[in-house]
């Protein structure tokens, strides 16, 4: 040990002469110089003369302090001629020479014996995002390109993949969102859950022999059915989100859907008609990264039969956070003791008007105050307070043919809808 050490030390000593006796000056021989992760090491007198660190690269700690050919020991705190990758490799990779550039790469040597049977797919599972990934280098060894990542529709908008680093193994990663008609998703339900999958297609190398054949992995997540998984489950809902401002907490995005169920699961969609006297769930929730401080109350709906909800013929349905009484059935199942309102009531019609608008005006409420109960909001003026509205094909048996007016209303509010479904997508 103790003569291999000595070695070393030669090697050492031997490198430094014969760096400081090239074009190359020591920092120390003109003065000193400094180290950037930019440009490298430099003279302090002349800014454009490089120089040859020792500790002048210890802050920087990269390669790029060093000569061609020659690479930074933090060890020996000086530049060697022997091949170090800066930063270090990960455990699965080897440090090597790229055109004279040290480059961390697959140490394949690592994968021989195995076989496609050793791909085992890291799925994860988040609320916004589905993330699969795989080890770069047991692909690589196997033959697989891992840059040839795609998913069931190959469109370049739903090739989302990069390359990171889980236990000390480097691994390609692509991600999926969880939505229905979302690149090749297949979308499923049972009572409790929503199933998302897509499969991932990996080709191969493309070298003189070929070791294994382009494969296809399929894989799928699943989420508790509720009132904001099934929207997204849902092919077109009608819905309605916007972002309530909360001073000193951001914004607040908040989403209005009608559903066809007590569990608030089965969303009311765009096209399908409700019939009059049937129970609707108005469902309200709101997505707070901090869940501490606020509770979504909602202190009034209106039905309108146009989208102005101070229309003439408005009918109150929610009142001070409590049900109207003005001649619709309602029940607030839920309000203003969660980031959810759930709010029951029997649908109904306006005469010749084949919509009916459902307009909610919403508060963040601080939970140190009063949230629940029935009374008039507190006057806090229009922060953390937003207003909601869905149109609602409401029909009755003998609804008459549809005004044009109230027509092209609704085609622009399902627009707007839709053009924060992309912004909350992507
Ligand atoms: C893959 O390797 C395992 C053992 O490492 C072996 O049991 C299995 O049969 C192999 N599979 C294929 C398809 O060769
Ligand atoms: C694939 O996705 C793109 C972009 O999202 C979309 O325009 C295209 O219609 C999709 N193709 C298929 C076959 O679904
Ligand atoms: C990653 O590798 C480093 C150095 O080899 C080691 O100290 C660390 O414990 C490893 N981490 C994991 C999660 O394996
Ligand atoms: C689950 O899917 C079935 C069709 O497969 C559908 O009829 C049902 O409404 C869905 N349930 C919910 C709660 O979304
Ligand atoms: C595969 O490699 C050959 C030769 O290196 C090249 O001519 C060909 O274009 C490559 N094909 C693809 C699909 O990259
Ligand atoms: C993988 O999927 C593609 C596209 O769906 C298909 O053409 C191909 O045959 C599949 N390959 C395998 C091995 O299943
Ligand atoms: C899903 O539902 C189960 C059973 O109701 C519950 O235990 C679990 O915590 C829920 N998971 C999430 C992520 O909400
Ligand atoms: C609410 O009360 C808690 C403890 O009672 C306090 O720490 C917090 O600052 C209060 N929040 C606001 C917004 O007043």
């Amino acid at each position: 040990m103790g003569f291999l050490y000595v070695l070393v030390l030669v090697a050492v000593f031997l490198q430094k002469e014969a760096l400081s006796t090239s074009d190359t000056p020591m920092c120390s021989s003109c003065g000193g110089g400094y180290c950037t992760s930019d440009n490298g090491c430099s003279c302090y007198s002349d800014v454009t003369a490089t120089c040859v660190p020792e500790s002048e690269c210890a802050i920087v700690g990269t390669n790029i302090c060093c000569p061609t050919g020659y690479y930074w020991s933090s060890a020996d705190n000086c530049c060697t001629a022997t091949l170090i990758c800066n930063p270090s490799c990960q455990n699965d990779q080897i440090c090597k020479n790229v055109n004279g550039v040290a480059t961390c790469g697959c140490n394949t040597a690592l994968y021989s014996g195995m076989n496609t049977s050793s791909i085992a797919p890291l799925v994860k599972c988040e609320s916004s995002v589905m993330t699969v990934s795989l080890s770069k280098c047991l692909l690589e060894a196997l033959g697989y390109d891992s840059t040839t990542f795609q998913l069931n529709n190959n469109s370049d908008s739903c090739v989302n993949t990069y390359t990171q680093t889980i236990s000390n193994v480097t691994m390609q990663s692509i991600q999926a969102l969880p939505q229905t008609g979302w690149c090749g998703n297949e979308v499923a339900n049972d009572s409790l859950k929503v199933y998302y999958s897509n499969v991932l297609h990996i080709g191969i190398q493309n070298k003189s022999i070929i070791t294994v054949n382009p494969t296809n992995i399929s894989f799928s997540c699943s989420y508790n059915l509720t009132m904001q998984t099934s929207l997204a489950a849902a092919f077109k809902p009608s819905f309605n989100t916007v972002n309530i401002s909360v001073s000193g907490e951001g914004s607040i995005l908040t989403t209005m859907a009608a559903y066809w169920d007590q569990q608030y699961t089965t969303p009311v969609q765009d096209n399908q008609d409700v019939p009059v006297g049937s129970n609707i769930y108005l469902g309200i929730f709101s997505d707070a990264q901090d869940v501490s401080k606020f509770v979504l109350r909602t202190e009034s709906c209106y039905a309108t039969p146009d989208n102005n909800v101070n229309n003439v013929n408005r009918v109150a349905i929610v009142l001070g956070g409590c049900p109207a009484n003005q001649g619709i059935t309602a029940q607030v199942q839920e309000n203003g003791v969660s980031l959810e309102s759930r709010i029951q009531f029997n649908s109904f019609a306006f005469q010749g008007q084949p919509l009916v608008y459902i307009t909610c005006q919403v508060r963040m409420c601080d939970k140190n105050t009063t949230c629940t109960g029935c009374g008039a909001s507190r006057s806090n003026g229009d922060d953390g307070t937003a207003m909601l509205q869905i149109p609602l094909n409401f029909l009755d048996d003998f609804s008459s043919s549809a005004s044009n007016t109230v027509v092209s209303s609704r085609a622009l509010l399902v627009s707007s809808f839709l053009v924060y479904l992309s912004v909350k997508l992507f």
